[in-house]
């Protein structure tokens, strides 16, 4: 399997606009959020995207680390969008992973409430979306994605048995340059298509796999139980007691009650 994440092996005849025209890659590194937030705050242009082969302290939500070892992807994506459309990042970034993989692979994945993906139940991908905003100004974006791509499973067992690679999955690598192209090139659709009103948020909404589940959700030290009855415009969770009562959460970690 070619695994080569050179700058120009990723912008080649890369049909973006910005989002990808310029690569910095690092074939091993602390975590990708960690440069894209000094390259943005020294003012990269759009659309930059830090690259690593490898990263050593990747971070996920959480405070969490985020295993990415040779033959999994790990990017940051720098933007610098209106305050408005933040949290549609969240939604865009799930759905323009479940399409890159489903156009490279074949492979169908589902999102996890608010942004894990998973193929067959099991989560092949995170996502981390760090912003620096003051008021209602927004100084950068950075969308992290990291997927575990050729990843054999028995040489990181801490990760069963919620996790799964694309290659586990499939019985065969994949090219990662194939999926960072093309998630590069669906994320820039999606982002352009926020201002005209396209919907994403119905797509995200219809890609879930978490509505009309019973979940548990940890947001903060509070635990909620219920059925993940729908989810609002600004990403959060609306989820029932079996009292009858609502409770809307912003921000959460939600487990399936059947995993
Ligand atoms: C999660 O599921 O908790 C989110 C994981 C996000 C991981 C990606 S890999 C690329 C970027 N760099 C990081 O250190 N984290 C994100």
């Amino acid at each position: 399997m070619e695994n080569n994440l050179s700058p120009t092996s990723i912008t080649h005849n890369l049909e973006t606009r910005f989002i990808g025209q310029r690569v910095i890659y690092y074939p091993s590194l602390t975590s990708t959020m960690e440069v894209a937030k000094r390259e943005a705050q020294q003012g990269a242009v759009e659309g930059t995207v830090v690259v690593a082969g490898e990263q050593m302290a990747g971070r996920g939500r959480k405070k969490r680390a985020w295993l990415s070892p040779k033959g999994s992807i790990a990017l940051s994506i720098i933007l610098y969008p209106s305050v408005v459309y933040l949290p549609s990042l969240i939604m865009l970034a799930s759905l323009a992973v479940v399409h890159s993989i489903g156009e490279v692979t074949g492979l169908r994945s589902q999102i996890k409430w608010p942004n894990d993906v998973l193929v067959n139940g099991r989560k092949v991908s995170g996502i981390l979306i760090e912003s620096g905003v003051r008021g209602k100004i927004v100084d950068y974006a950075i969308i992290g994605i990291g997927i575990n791509a050729n990843l054999r499973l028995s040489d990181f067992p801490e990760l069963l048995p919620l996790a799964t690679s694309l290659s586990n999955e499939l019985g065969r690598d994949v090219s990662p340059l194939e999926v960072i192209r093309r998630l590069l090139v669906e994320i820039e659709r999606l982002y352009l298509a926020l201002p005209v009103g396209e919907s994403i948020y119905e797509e995200w909404r219809d890609s879930l796999v978490t509505l009309g589940k019973k979940v548990r959700v940890k947001s903060g030290k509070a635990i909620d139980e219920g059925i993940a009855e729908s989810v609002a415009r600004d990403g959060s969770l609306l989820l029932r007691h079996s009292d009858g009562s609502l409770t809307k959460i912003v921000a959460g970690e939600a487990t399936l009650a059947d995993k």
